[in-house]
């Protein structure tokens, strides 16, 4: 266990997720998670939702971890992680993906990449289909608090294009992708979990 890459954040945040996730992958069955970084939370969602194949991806360097956990972990619905950078196109998923999930992902992909992430799944996902959005966001040009005010300075140090991403504006790349906003819900820390849903063409 000591040698699988760990994110505290991940076990703090799993159990709020996930309580959202259960009625909103109610009736889903192929999920695809972008970004899954450790793994950490394909396994504890697949685990709590039996009923859903999770299709982990992300960038390679990220696959040994991610193959780790679910090794680790044993189960039998959660698929080893596809080499998904969002820029790619066409994108390496297979068919039948019918909700999406990301975490913590939006701050630290350029503009350009969220764009790609929503044209993508715009592309891929079905008519009324779920995007589930986890992490901090700004409400109408403002950060919702200190903590994350700071949180962006340190991201902005890091690197110039990442940053926290402003509700307003990701209304209006997701509409441009075919999705609107169906729920935001206030999670602990500061963060937020945005329900998109994919409209008819
Ligand atoms: C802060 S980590 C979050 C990881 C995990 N979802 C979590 O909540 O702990 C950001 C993740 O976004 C991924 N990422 C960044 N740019 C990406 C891109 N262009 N395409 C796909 N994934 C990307 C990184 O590889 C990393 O796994």
């Amino acid at each position: 266990m000591s040698d699988l890459p760990f994110s505290p954040a991940c076990e703090r945040n799993r159990e709020p997720i996930l309580a959202v996730l259960r009625e909103v992958f109610s009736s889903a069955s192929q999920v695809l998670e972008i970004g899954s970084g450790t793994g950490q939370h394909a396994v504890y969602f697949s685990d709590a939702l039996p009923d859903v194949t999770w299709h982990t991806s992300d960038v390679v360097d990220n696959h040994p971890g991610i193959a780790a956990w679910i090794a680790e972990h044993g189960a039998q619905n959660v698929v080893a992680p596809l080499a998904l950078d969002v820029t790619m196109r066409p994108w390496p998923v297979p068919e039948g993906i019918d909700a999406a999930f990301s975490a913590n992902t939006a701050h630290i992909m350029a503009w350009h990449e969220v764009c790609a992430m929503f044209a993508g799944l715009g592309s891929l996902l079905p008519s009324g289909a779920p995007f589930c959005l986890y992490g901090p966001f700004n409400i109408n040009g403002e950060f919702t608090s200190a903590s994350n005010r700071e949180f962006n300075n340190s991201l902005r140090l890091r690197d110039p294009r990442m940053g926290i991403r402003d509700l307003r504006e990701l209304k209006l790349l997701a509409a441009d992708c075919g999705f609107t906003l169906d729920a935001d819900h206030a999670l602990p820390a500061n963060n937020m979990l945005l329900v998109w849903r994919r409209g008819s063409d």
